[in-house]
């Protein structure tokens, strides 16, 4: 605090106790406390909250590599679902007739399209079968469910599709999506940290470790 700041506040300090020990007198007047930091370096936009005039938002670009580029970004942690990296242009959206994603990802035709086949965690079923018994009873696997969010045998099955793909996983783009180009305004500092030693190119949850912390596993039946 500069030794000038240091005067002003002892001498207003001086007055309040000298003030407020005199009997009768009228209240101090409030000290306007003067603002040090400007409203316009609040915001990530560092433009003034009152003034839209000069906001535009980045355009969203999305990557024009073709699909056999070679071009892949890198896993945001182990086993994020890849962002895709090609154009996506005339290839969605994915409908019941048609997807095309599975003319090049299918793991029988992806290594000659040079293709990172779909993993083996699309061609297992993860749900439990749910029926609602005669007594209104809610059943998973046949067997009556208190808290469906426990992790209990009953709860969990793991079954194999015999290498058809899983209903669930129809519909890549509800969990793949194309990633904008533009640099972020703000710079993302996270650092994955892989469990597997080529986490950030490639998907490890396969075999074994697809029961891993889960206390069950239906063999396929
Ligand atoms: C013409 C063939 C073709 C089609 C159609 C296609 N892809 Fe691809 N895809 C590729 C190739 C080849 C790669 C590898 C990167 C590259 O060369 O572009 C790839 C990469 C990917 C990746 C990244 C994989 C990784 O290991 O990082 C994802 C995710 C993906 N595609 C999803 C899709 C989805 C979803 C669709 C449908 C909307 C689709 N692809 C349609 C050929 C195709
Ligand atoms: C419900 C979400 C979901 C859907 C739907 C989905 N995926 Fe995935 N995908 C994931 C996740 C999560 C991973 C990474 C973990 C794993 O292997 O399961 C993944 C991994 C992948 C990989 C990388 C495999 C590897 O070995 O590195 C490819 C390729 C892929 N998916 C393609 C597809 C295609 C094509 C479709 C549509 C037919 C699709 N996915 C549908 C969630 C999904």
């Amino acid at each position: 605090m500069k030794i000038i700041n240091k005067i002003t506040l002892g001498l207003v300090t001086a007055t309040l106790l000298f003030v407020g020990c005199s009997q009768n007198a009228t209240p101090a007047k409030k000290e306007v406390v003067k603002a040090t930091i400007s409203e316009d370096s609040l915001g990530l936009r560092k433009a003034s909250l009152f003034n839209e005039a000069e906001i535009k938002p980045n355009g969203t670009e999305y990557s024009q590599n073709y699909a056999g580029s070679g071009h892949k970004i890198k896993r945001a942690f182990q086993d994020a679902p890849p962002m895709i990296p090609h154009d996506v242009t005339g290839l969605i959206p994915i409908t019941i007739n048609d997807n095309q994603c599975l003319g090049c990802h299918m793991p029988e035709v992806a290594s000659s399209m040079g293709a990172t086949p779909i993993p083996p965690s699309h061609f297992m079923d993860f749900r439990p079968v749910t029926t609602i018994a005669a007594d209104g009873e809610l059943e998973k696997n046949g067997h009556v469910i208190k808290n469906t969010s426990s992790e209990e045998l009953k709860n969990v099955s793991i079954k194999s599709t015999h290498g058809k793909l899983y209903g669930g996983r129809y519909n890549c783009t509800q969990c793949h999506a194309p990633q904008a180009t533009e640099p972020l305004a703000v710079k993302n500092n996270f650092q994955a940290d892989y469990t597997d030693k080529d986490g950030a190119n490639k998907s490890s949850w396969q075999g074994t470790k697809l029961m891993e912390g889960i206390n069950t596993y239906e063999s396929s039946k």
